[in-house]
């Protein structure tokens, strides 16, 4: 293993591209890239603010997690048909497909779609078509989320909506602005939601504190918290973190670009790692915030100097921390120690 823990930058990337790996905390409207925003806005004969790939890479200096959702909300008015619902789907599958990702399990937001006259089965059905042609080396399930800065009410007409296409969706969770919005509201979403066989998760301590991460595990009974960050601030809820097994998936280049961590040095993914929590590495937004998952993993190991092995750690724990049935997250870490072998013996 000294192969593992010795390697320099350039071999590190190259070691972490190809990595078995599973993306747990992927918003798919976040996938949208200025180029596609372009395309579809042209498709759809829709005007943007911006002219130029410049305007809006000036437009995405983010200074906090609100200003950053103005923007993004915003630019999913391109997304209309089932066609562009698809080729969103379609290009971050293949995207990923090529740094190691095997399995995704991909966030999607239907109240931007619906609140705007978009019909839930247009969001889902380009949604379903893509993941259905995609590479046979990628599989994914998606995550409905409910909007908290909306009202209780307007998630379950959500939940109501989706009904017809529950078979498609695994889990429900829980997203856009934390401050003020803590996880209580949506207690009777969640039970609803739970009893119709979607597994919860939510988003928690990312800007808020870490008593909307006790509410999310306890009120909502979330079996993943994504970001979590701000456990680190209470020594108890990193104990219940470590003893249950709950995994935190993190986001390092989202952290960053929304100023939590704008030193990427001061990130407590490391630290909770020695704590014995399952942390994971995910890209949240990667058209808006710098980096895919790969991307996410080089700038944490730069950062915190992770070596070899504990890369290869977040990627167990990635395949570890997803919904998968037992015998494929089996065969995945199968797959994840026949790489590391093949990749030793070769060096
Ligand atoms: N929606 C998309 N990205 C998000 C984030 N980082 N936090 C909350 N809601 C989001
Ligand atoms: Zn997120």
């Amino acid at each position: 293993m000294d192969q593992l823990s010795g390697m320099d930058r350039s071999e590190l990337s190259g070691f972490a591209r190809k990595l078995p790996k599973t993306e747990l905390h992927l918003h798919i409207e976040g996938t949208l890239e200025a180029r596609m925003m372009f395309d579809l806005a042209e498709r759809n004969q829709l005007s943007l603010p911006y002219r130029t790939i410049e305007e809006v890479e000036a437009a995405y200096r983010f200074t906090d997690l609100q200003s950053f959702l103005d923007i993004y909300y915003q630019a999913a008015d391109v997304l209309q048909t089932e066609a562009d619902f698809a080729d969103l789907m379609s290009a971050y599958l293949t995207r990923v497909s090529a740094e190691g990702v095997r399995h995704a399990e991909i966030f999607f937001d239907p109240q931007t779609h619906t609140h705007r006259g978009v019909d839930m089965g247009t969001v889902i059905g380009g949604f379903v078509q893509a993941q259905e042609e995609a590479a046979p080396d990628i599989t994914s399930s998606l995550i409905l989320c409910f909007l908290r800065h909306l009202s209780a009410e307007d998630a379950m007409e959500t939940l109501e909506a989706a009904r017809p296409y529950l078979e498609y969706i695994q889990g429900v969770g829980l997203d856009s602005g934390e401050k003020g919005n803590p996880p209580e509201r949506f207690v009777e979403p969640y039970r609803q939601a739970v009893q119709a066989g979607l597994v919860p998760v939510a988003h928690a301590g990312e800007e808020g504190p870490a008593e909307y991460i006790w509410s999310a595990l306890d009120l909502l009974g979330a079996r993943r918290i994504d970001h979590g960050v701000r456990a680190i601030d209470d020594p108890r809820l990193i104990e219940r973190l470590a003893r249950d097994r709950v995994p935190l998936t993190m986001c390092p280049l989202s952290n960053q670009r929304l100023q939590v961590y704008p030193d990427l040095k001061q990130h407590p993914l490391r630290r909770f790692m020695e704590a014995g929590v399952m942390v994971t590495v995910n890209s949240d937004d990667p058209a808006y915030f710098g980096g895919y998952v790969l991307d996410n993993y080089l700038a944490i190991a730069e950062a915190l100097d992770l070596t070899g092995p504990d890369l290869v750690r977040l990627a167990e724990n990635s395949v570890a921390a997803s919904f998968l049935p037992s015998g494929r997250k089996a065969a995945l870490l199968e797959e994840i120690s026949t790489y590391v072998r093949r990749f030793v013996r070769r060096s």
